[in-house]
């Protein structure tokens, strides 16, 4: 048997700047310990996310040259309009700049002051954008997801009897819809499988609750489910995509993702009346119902990128990638999250760094070992990112406390997998000399993670 190889090559590069130590110390410290506020050519390998960072193909790029800039009845559009409707089955699409534009759009019309959304760990601007509007996220992913060494094959997988019990106590009137991350992003990328998806509908069925997909890491998701889920083992990803979305009512999709593009979003639904109260409140946030915030290249790339991320062979690279980098990270004997996620690499930062309390944040403290010791960003998932409550303003200590490395579509070598593995190795090794944290010195109200300065403790 012939050994993997990317079922691509490279037609365009980009430098990228390495720098030395000393630098490094200074330029993080002047940027009050924050990694979002280093401009990019400070940082060798960028790690911050999967989103939006990824490489576009040959393909969308001559997208670009023929996308159709006309306001309204754009070819592109009506292109991306009928791709999305092969790909998830919904019928009625929505453009929107991007994923959080997306959820503020179908959000305004549906929740409301009281509501509760039950889901599998929301991620940040999806709670955002509930609690903004005084309702609550309540967090059903089944416990295994929290155990970070734990081996199950669908740790985005939501617990069916904690579902009930919300739907139990709150009822259809309170709850305008159940929302299925695929992947969690929050629990680690994790995936959902189809059985789970389709007991969630069922259960939704008997109370009468909708339910929602976020699909920005769907293709990914649809990858895990092929490979860990014997009755999907001989279909294509597009009959697993296909199949997966038709248990939901519709979804938001933030295309910087799953999409292969730059910029850009969208929400597709199932019911017209809805799609026709979501066109509203796009018209007023982003823009005429064919564009919604996007230029007409814009739309035209996101069709062919949702063509080639349904494409087993460009999954099975991108996952194996992000395979190859935690199986070195577990021959060091580094704690990462297991089994290793779709998009990125989870490193459990309470067992990596023994000596740094929870109140000293040590994932964030991680991240800038990382950034000091390589030039690698990577990002906080922890108790920054999960804000404090909005009633009591505690800070909110998440189950797992993790440091991401997000690793960005068709951009990076197996030698840079090499670089991050041995620079995380680096820091392992002398662990026991990091006794301390940072505190807060400034933060904002909501969505701290971006703006929060911090000090050394
Ligand atoms: N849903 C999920 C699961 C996400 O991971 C993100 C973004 C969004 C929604 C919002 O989409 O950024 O296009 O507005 N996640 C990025 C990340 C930012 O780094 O994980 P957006």
């Amino acid at each position: 048997e012939l050994p993997f190889a990317e079922p691509f090559r490279i037609k365009m590069v980009e430098e990228i700047y390495q720098s030395t130590r000393e630098k490094r110390e200074k330029w993080i410290e002047e940027k009050d310990y924050n990694l979002f506020n280093l401009e990019s050519h400070k940082v060798f390998i960028d790690l911050l996310t999967d989103s939006g960072t990824g490489a576009m193909s040959d393909k969308q790029w001559s997208e670009m040259m023929t996308g159709d800039e006309s306001y309204a009845g754009s070819q592109s559009f009506l292109k991306l309009k009928e791709t999305i409707n092969a790909i998830t089955g919904f019928e009625f699409l929505l453009p929107t700049h991007q994923g959080r534009a997306a959820e503020n759009v179908l959000f305004s019309a549906l929740v409301k002051e009281g509501h509760v959304v039950p889901g599998n760990s929301h991620f940040d601007t999806t709670k955002g954008h509930i609690e903004f509007r005084k309702a609550h996220a309540i967090d059903c992913t089944i416990d295994e997801a929290f155990d970070s060494e734990l081996i199950h094959p669908f740790k985005g997988n939501i617990d069916l009897q904690k579902l009930e019990n919300v739907y139990k106590e709150y009822g259809k009137e309170q709850i305008p819809f159940t929302l299925i991350t695929v992947t969690c992003n929050s629990s680690g990328g994790q995936p959902v499988s189809i059985e789970n998806i389709r007991q969630v509908r069922e259960l939704s069925n008997q109370y009468g609750i909708p339910v929602f997909f976020d699909g920005a890491r769907f293709a990914e998701n649809a990858y895990f489910i092929k490979e860990r889920e014997e009755e999907f083992k001989h279909k294509t990803i597009k009959e697993i995509v296909l199949e997966m979305f038709s248990y939901g009512d519709g979804m938001t999709m933030s295309a910087k993702k799953d999409g292969l593009v730059n910029i850009g979003g969208f929400i597709a639904l199932n019911n017209e009346e809805l799609y026709k109260i979501c066109g509203n409140f796009g018209i007023i946030y982003e823009g005429y119902l064919s564009y919604g915030g996007l230029a007409g290249r814009d739309l035209a790339a996101l069709a062919q990128g949702l063509q080639e991320s349904t494409e087993y062979s460009y999954l099975q690279s991108r996952i194996k990638q992000i395979e190859y980098l935690g199986n070195k990270l577990i021959e060091f004997g580094i704690p990462i999250q297991q089994p290793i996620g779709g998009h990125a690499i989870f490193v459990d930062a309470v067992k990596f760094l023994p000596n740094v309390t929870r109140e000293e944040y040590p994932a964030q403290t991680l991240g800038i070992e990382l950034y000091k010791e390589a030039g690698i960003r990577g990002v906080e998932i922890g108790t920054i990112l999960a804000d404090r409550d909005p009633e009591t303003r505690e800070n909110r200590y998440p189950k797992l406390e993790l440091l991401r490395l997000a690793i960005p579509r068709r951009t990076y070598f197996q030698s840079h997998m090499d670089y991050i593995a041995v620079a995380l190795k680096n820091i392992f090794d002398r662990r026991n000399e990091i006794n301390s944290g940072y505190e807060i010195s400034w933060e904002s109200e909501i969505l701290r993670h971006f703006t929060v300065k911090l000090k050394k403790k």
